[in-house]
């Protein structure tokens, strides 16, 4: 009988080549989960890419809520940038996808788990270290043990007859609802600026000419109301990437330090991140001594940095969360946002928890201090 064993699978190029690899070279039976974490993919279609690449079975997992109220929220109640710029879309999904993974794998019995991870990312580090902390059985990754390049895989992919999308020819794409990354191509060159067509969530040409505001209610470091409406979390989400990005807010384009020692120039279309975290960080400064303020700047510190390194699972993560729970406690109030080609800036606070005095800030004349 056929050795089985599950993939962690897109639909991409690199998880495409994963399954023809090793059906042909491994000469085994292929597992496909896809976790949607809000990848805007059609799950059909995935599905029936699957089945014509001849996967003995294929599951698709719909995680978005999960996402959003386990690893996104907490991402914000952390203030999660890592090197102060990136908001850890790719880093906060892959652990999600990996548990899922092992749920699966338990299921079905497998004999090794399989990702289509690079030697060069961080991914390969986030999901080995995720599925490692829940299961003995061999991992494999093609991609990253025949240190195959794009090239190679996309002649390997035109050889199997394995469709790729056109814009993921000229960059390679991973997104998710609290973010999408853009790398390779012209962007390799780090002085080149990114083409307009790198993005899609973002508005870069003929930008609105009058601003707008963004109102949003937190509750405990939650945001629960925008613009004076109740929103479900993944709605939440998608409401704020759609309207800062259509007011060209939320590009990120750093140099960033990958796990495995190689400097990357990063490109980010993050619009919901940067308003939620810009807003949540304000909040949190009006409601906070300044002892704290210090200290938890910290903490989130090590927090982004623990999640990028693939160390969800890390007890460490755990503490620090317990931290940053109990430091929520007063994080409830209002912040309002302007938003204006391009730019966005906090405008407006208040909360009940307020310890911003104005009898005592004032420079009036009834000054109390
Ligand atoms: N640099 C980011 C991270 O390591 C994003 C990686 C995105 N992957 C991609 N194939 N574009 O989390």
């Amino acid at each position: 009988m056929k050795q089985k064993s599950i993939l962690a699978f897109s639909g991409g190029l690199d998880t495409s080549v994963v399954v023809k690899y090793m059906q042909d070279m491994h000469d085994m039976d292929v597992i496909t989960v896809t976790v949607d974490v809000g990848q805007g993919d059609d799950d059909n279609k995935i599905a029936k890419k699957a089945k014509k690449l001849g996967v003995k079975k294929h599951y698709n997992i719909d995680a978005k809520k999960e996402f959003v109220t386990e690893y996104i929220f907490p991402a914000i109640k952390a203030n999660a940038l890592y090197q102060k710029k990136y908001c850890l879309a790719t880093a906060l999904a892959r652990p999600l996808i990996a548990h899922k993974v092992l749920e699966i794998a338990k299921k079905e019995k497998v004999s090794s788990l399989a990702h289509g991870c690079s030697g060069k990312g961080n991914d390969q580090v986030r999901f080995d270290n995720t599925l490692r902390s829940g299961s003995n059985l061999p991992i494999i990754a093609p991609i990253r043990d025949m240190n195959l390049d794009r090239e190679t895989e996309l002649k390997f992919a035109n050889k199997h007859g394995i469709e790729i999308d056109s814009v993921a020819k000229k960059f390679s794409i991973d997104q998710n609802l609290w973010g999408r990354a853009i790398e390779g191509g012209v962007l390799e060159n780090p002085y080149n600026e990114p083409p307009d067509d790198a993005f899609i969530w973002i508005k870069t040409k003929n930008l609105p000419e009058k601003p707008t505001y963004l109102k949003i209610k937190f509750n405990k470091g939650i945001p629960v109301e925008i613009d004076g409406k109740k929103m479900p979390p993944v709605k939440l989400i998608e409401y704020v990437n759609k309207k800062a990005g259509s007011h060209g807010v939320g590009i990120v384009d750093h140099i960033e330090d990958r796990v495995v020692g190689i400097k990357s120039r990063e490109v980010y279309e993050t619009p919901a991140a940067i308003c939620l975290i810009e807003a949540h960080a304000d909040l949190e400064k009006m409601v906070h001594t300044k002892h704290e303020t210090k200290f938890k700047t910290l903490v989130d510190d090590e927090w982004a940095w623990l999640v990028y390194s693939g160390l969800w699972d890390d007890p460490l993560r755990k503490e620090l969360d317990k931290f940053i729970e109990q430091a929520q406690k007063r994080v409830t109030g209002t912040v309002r946002l302007k938003l204006h080609k391009g730019n966005v800036r906090v405008v407006g606070r208040e909360s009940k928890y307020s310890l911003y005095s104005h009898d005592i800030a004032t420079y009036g004349k009834d000054s109390t201090f």
